[in-house]
């Protein structure tokens, strides 16, 4: 669901880069080796990402652009950049210094095409962009993820027709999936759906217990904590699930899913089980099972869909969280 506002920072950064000859797979270092317990990320590499890289358990992150978050970075996590969409495809032409700078193993396809308020893009305009800019990276041993859309029929109908476009010229190493509801049980289907439909391995880039129709039921914080313990236990004993990034860091859609606070500048409870740092029992109150007991105020909601239907409303940019990524990225500059 999410949306950087960067022109400022990508024009200026488009005037920095340096031509480079492209790594080859074995200069490529993994800079913490994915394993079991290592599948976590940080969507958006902002937060306290020296803290979130304490312990084993976060390896990585996006920004949902090309451009990486130094601190992140220094912290030793793995920066996997994204083609958000049309807005960045200009800053794509760097990506072969992006990938040399960086380490870079990985990158991922547009974000959630499907929404007008995301990529927003057709099918076709979506194989065309793929298949100019993202799957050259595979001969030069770069893993391609695929677009990533919501768990709903229009995002599952928009990567199938996506596919047909591409016509065998798109060739995801792995699929990516977003999806926010308020039953873990509903998750780990719609996680096995994808799977039993691609057979790829999967990365989930964006979830929480939320759902995006601001009237229905939404999660207490008890259901977060409980929701996050059920989900992610599934996503680590999962073979096939290879990554995964709760959404979000600070949070624009319920602050009670925020595993970093912005006012505090600490890492909250729920990133500290996130990272793997709490077993302490869960709350009894809490519920992941749909049956959640929480409100949230009403105009706070903000994203794309996934709401199994497909039918969320679309995303609304928050001020206050772009300019926290802009400055995120800033130092990039200096
Ligand atoms: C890339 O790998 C090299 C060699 O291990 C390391 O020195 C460098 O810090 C890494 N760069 C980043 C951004 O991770
Ligand atoms: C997805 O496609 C199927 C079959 O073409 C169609 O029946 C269904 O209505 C579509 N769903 C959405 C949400 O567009
Ligand atoms: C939660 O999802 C599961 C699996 O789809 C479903 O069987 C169950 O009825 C759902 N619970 C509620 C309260 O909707
Ligand atoms: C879930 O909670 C149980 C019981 O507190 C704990 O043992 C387990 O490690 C938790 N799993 C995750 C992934 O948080
Ligand atoms: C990861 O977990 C799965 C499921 O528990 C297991 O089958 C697999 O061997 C594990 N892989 C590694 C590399 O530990
Ligand atoms: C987890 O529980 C064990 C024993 O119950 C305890 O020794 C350990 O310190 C706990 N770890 C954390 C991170 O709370
Ligand atoms: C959860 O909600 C479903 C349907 O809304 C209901 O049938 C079920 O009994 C509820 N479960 C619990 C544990 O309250």
């Amino acid at each position: 669901m999410f949306n950087l506002p960067l022109t400022t920072v990508t024009t200026l950064f488009s005037l920095s880069q340096l031509a480079s000859a492209y790594p080859t797979t074995k200069d490529i270092i993994l800079p913490r080796d994915v394993t079991n317990s290592s599948k976590a990320g940080l969507a958006g590499g902002w937060g306290d990402a020296e803290r979130f890289a304490e312990g084993e358990k976060i390896s990585w992150y996006y920004t949902w652009s090309p451009f990486p978050n130094p601190e992140a970075s220094a912290a030793g996590l793995e920066f996997v950049p994204m083609l958000w969409g049309q807005k960045h495809v200009e800053d794509w032409a760097n990506i072969d210094q992006i990938i040399a700078d960086n380490n870079v193993t990985t990158v991922l396809g547009m974000n959630e095409p499907e929404y007008t308020g995301q990529a927003n893009m057709t099918p076709a305009e979506g194989a065309a962009m793929w298949i100019e800019f993202i799957e050259p990276l595979k001969e030069r041993g770069i893993r391609l993820g695929s677009v990533a859309t919501t768990s709903g029929g229009l995002g599952k109908n928009w990567t199938r027709d996506w596919l047909a476009e591409c016509d065998g010229r798109c060739n995801p190493d792995f699929m990516v999936m977003h999806t926010y509801n308020v039953n873990a049980s509903r998750f780990i289907v719609e996680v096995e759906e994808l799977y039993a439909t691609y057979q790829k391995p999967i990365w989930v880039t964006e979830w929480a217990c939320h759902d995006h129709i601001e009237d229905k039921p939404q999660c207490s914080m008890d259901d977060m904590i409980v929701y996050m313990n059920v989900t992610q236990q599934f996503l680590d004993e999962t073979e096939y699930v290879e990554r995964y990034a709760w959404f979000g860091v600070p949070s624009i859609i319920n602050p009670d899913a925020a595993t970093y606070d912005e006012n505090s500048g600490e890492v909250t409870p729920l990133g500290e089980q996130f990272m793997g740092e709490r077993n302490e029992s869960l709350p009894v109150d809490g519920n992941a099972d749909g049956n959640v007991t929480g409100s949230i105020t009403p105009g706070t909601t903000a994203g794309g869909g996934g709401n199994g239907g497909g039918n969320g409303v679309s995303a609304t940019w928050i001020p206050s969280i772009g300019y926290l990524g802009a400055l995120a990225i800033l130092p990039l500059l200096c």
